[in-house]
């Protein structure tokens, strides 16, 4: 556990408070974020790029948790927002995000989605197709306005980072191909709907090097330079996010180390930078918190069976993902046995843990997964009609229910039954 979550008196704090009086009150499992934690990341990462001497411009990509609290937490410190939907645009602005600080990524937005964010205002569109492109320019036609466009271009680079989460290679789906950005800059200097105000680039997330970025940087960097020389108004270049958090207190590169590389690489361009950082923000300051419902003595193995699931958390079965897992009363002793830390879910990859070496614990006891702000309770579902978790903030001493967990009744609520099968019984 890093800093906010710590012992004291034995027992696991979040900030000022004890956790276990949180799970007492608002029964488990539930996800717990640390306001302060949050602030301090943006406060570090945001100051790293200001100390290197860059116009930075955070905007904090929504995705990796949507919580109009935790949304509204970074608004306050003056960061922008990065959204891929129709609902990260309409989270950010309900919460009072800046339209002007808003970017919309995504690589399948629809018309409607366009039309919202040129109804909003917002800074800029990055585009990833000639297909978006053209769409782009008919909806700004149609309203009679231009839209801001920031091409994503594709660098071919590898982020060295899980499979599933790597983007900037050329066989992903993201972005344009950095050969072919010239002749799609063309064609958007020549759509009347269209603005080119800049390029953009997102490598993947979880990097823990920096030498993808280095690499990424320069190849975009060099294609800014070179395509403003030949006269498109390029403004601003957006990086993207993806630096990575530590999972199992491994040595990373800081935000300030990150920083130095963007200031070698686009620094020279002197335009205003965009960043779209979300993990980086939220991961370390997010735990989610579960009760130990069984031990279970398996002929081979030692199972731990908790009341979280993967519906809960998905990171562990999607990508084979570590979460640290400590329990809310400090062992008394150094002695450790082996688990297989399993959850309620009728699949045998519902596995958050395999052969983990964890403290005694017994049935009743209360455990934390660390490192879970980040595509955690986002990436939630309802399988196995578990209802999403509660969501809980702790700043200072206090704590608040950011989100409540859904009773099985609202549930069901939205639900009907077509008319040959008549009512649901109540
Ligand atoms: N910008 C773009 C265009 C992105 O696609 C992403 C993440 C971000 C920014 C933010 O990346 P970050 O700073 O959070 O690394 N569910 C996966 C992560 C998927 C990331 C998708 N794109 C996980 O749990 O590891």
């Amino acid at each position: 556990m890093t800093q906010p979550f710590a012992y004291s008196e034995g027992r696991l704090q979040a900030e000022g408070v004890a956790v276990e009086d949180i799970a007492a009150a608002v029964g488990t499992p539930f996800y717990l974020y640390s306001a302060s934690a949050m602030q301090q990341a943006y406060r570090r990462f945001a100051g790293a790029l200001q100390g290197a001497g860059l116009d930075a411009l955070v905007c904090y990509a929504v995705k990796a948790n949507p919580q109009l609290a935790v949304i509204a937490t970074f608004a306050a410190e003056g960061a922008g927002a990065d959204v891929v939907s129709e609902g990260e645009l309409r989270r950010a602005l309900a919460v009072g995000v800046p339209a002007e600080k808003i970017v919309f990524a995504g690589v399948g937005k629809t018309a409607g989605e366009l039309a919202l964010g040129l109804e909003a205002g917002i800074l800029q569109f990055n585009v990833e197709s000639r297909e978006e492109l053209r769409l782009l320019d008919q909806v700004a036609r149609d309203k009679g306005v231009q839209a801001p466009v920031a091409l994503r271009v594709n660098p071919d680079v590898d982020a060295r980072t899980h499979a599933k989460i790597t983007t900037g290679k050329s066989e992903n789906k993201f972005g344009i191909d950095c050969d072919d950005a010239a002749a799609v800059l063309q064609e958007a200097v020549a759509l009347p709907g269209i603005l080119p105000v800049g390029l953009a680039t997102h490598i993947g997330s979880q990097i823990t090097d920096l030498e993808p970025y280095e690499a990424a940087f320069q190849r975009v960097a060099g294609l800014f330079a070179e395509q403003r020389e030949a006269g498109v108004p390029l403004q601003r270049l957006d990086l993207g996010g993806g630096l990575g958090i530590a999972y199992q207190q491994e040595a990373l590169p800081t935000p300030e180390d990150y920083a130095a590389v963007v200031a070698r690489t686009a620094g020279r361009l002197d335009v205003p930078l965009v960043f779209e950082p979300g993990r980086h923000l939220v991961g370390e300051a997010g735990l989610l918190i579960s009760r130990v419902v069984y031990v279970k003595q398996g002929r081979s193995r030692r199972f731990l069976i908790v009341d979280a699931g993967m519906n809960d958390l998905m990171r562990p079965a999607l990508y084979e993902a570590w979460h640290d897992i400590v329990p809310l009363r400090e062992p008394a002793s150094a002695a450790r046995l082996r688990y297989d830390v399993v959850g309620p879910i009728c699949e045998t990859g519902d596995l958050f843990a395999e052969g983990r070496e964890l403290p005694e614990l017994a049935a009743g006891d209360l455990v934390a997964f660390g490192a879970a702000g980040a595509y955690g309770a986002t990436m939630a579902s309802t399988y196995n009609s578990r209802p999403p978790v509660a969501e809980v903030m702790v700043q200072g001493d206090s704590f608040e229910v950011i989100r409540a967990r859904p009773s099985h009744d609202a549930l069901m609520r939205s639900e009907s039954l077509p008319s040959w099968l008549g009512k649901v019984p109540k």
